[in-house]
């Protein structure tokens, strides 16, 4: 009578990819999350394969950040180097990449600065020029999570015109300023210098705002929308479902699977029943897909 069940093949685990030889650095706030290093990342990439989970996103940390983010779209970049390594020894594994410049600029916003600000169309060229360095670094997807105004036909474009008309791109449609990506913040190192983001993400009060940001996205040729974070946003997720015929993507964040490993480490709550009942709501309110921290876990409970 079970209406909802979870699949690993249903899960996209997030990796962080950083400079350096042999560097698996654990995360302190997202226990058994790493910073890890691009040979560390094959290995870790060959556990998550073998756990029957399709995908896996990458982040960077660049060993120097700038004004521009030039870290970004650097040929030899973090990222690119991880992707072109994941490829070549397990080329099965779909790659996706994170679009976005908050982890490659100084400043930490996820577009450039003008005048104090962030400013959306000069922004929109560099989200381009990246997204073309990890599709020619051979990755299978890309997805922006920067939500500037107009991003996602300016990433069609670029593709399209560099060679790469079939790269299909996940959009971060609807992403609102929320509170729960703290911890990622501290994983990505990617904390805005000043200010915050309110003027690009969206704000939570707002449900029918989502409609319009996901129908303009794929106006703009996105091929798989997404809805951030998860947990607090189900009735978005399910909205975006029975408004769209799309596949709907959703993005368990940071901050909801740091609750639940801090609870369980005081003891004050079952981790494993509350990680099932999480994915399994998310997948219940129409996630097609879901991004979490918490895959390798529930894909071992899953496989057992
Ligand atoms: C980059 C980005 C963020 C996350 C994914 N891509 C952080 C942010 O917008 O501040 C958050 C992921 C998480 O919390 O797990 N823009």
């Amino acid at each position: 009578m079970r209406e909802t069940s979870l699949s690993p093949d249903g899960f996209i685990y997030p990796l962080f990819v950083t400079y350096g030889k042999n560097v698996r650095k654990e995360i302190k706030s997202m226990p058994g999350c790493f910073q890890e290093s691009v040979d560390n990342i094959v290995k870790h990439a060959k556990e998550v394969y073998s756990l029957g989970i399709p995908a896996v996103i990458l982040f960077g940390i660049p060993e120097h950040k700038d004004e521009i983010g030039s870290g970004a779209y650097d040929p030899h970049g973090v990222v690119q180097k991880a992707i072109r390594a994941i490829k070549n020894k397990i080329p099965e594994l779909q790659v996706i990449t994170d679009v976005c410049m908050c982890e490659y600029t100084s400043h930490g916003h996820c577009g450039i600065i003008e005048q104090g600000a962030v400013r959306n169309d000069p922004t929109l060229e560099l989200l381009a020029k990246e997204a073309v360095s990890h599709a020619k670094a051979g990755a299978d997807m890309v997805a922006p999570s920067d939500m500037m105004d107009g991003r996602v036909d300016a990433i069609r474009t670029a593709l399209d015109a560099e060679g790469f008309p079939e790269m299909p791109i996940m959009s971060y449609a609807a992403k609102y300023a929320s509170a729960f990506y703290g911890p990622f913040r501290d994983a990505a190192e990617s904390t805005p210098q000043f200010g915050d983001r309110r003027s690009y993400q969206m704000d939570p009060s707002n449900r029918r705002e989502a409609l319009k940001e996901v129908a303009l996205d794929i106006d703009e040729g996105a091929d798989i929308v997404m809805v951030k974070p998860a947990m607090t946003y189900l009735d978005i997720i399910s909205d975006i479902k029975e408004n769209f015929a799309l596949p709907v993507a959703a993005y368990n964040v940071s901050g909801e699977y740091s609750v639940i490993k801090a609870a369980a480490k005081l003891g004050w709550i079952d981790e494993e029943r509350a990680m099932m009942e999480v994915l399994t709501s998310i997948k219940r309110a129409g996630a097609d897909i879901i991004l979490t921290y918490f895959a390798k876990d529930a894909a071992r409970v899953l496989n057992r």
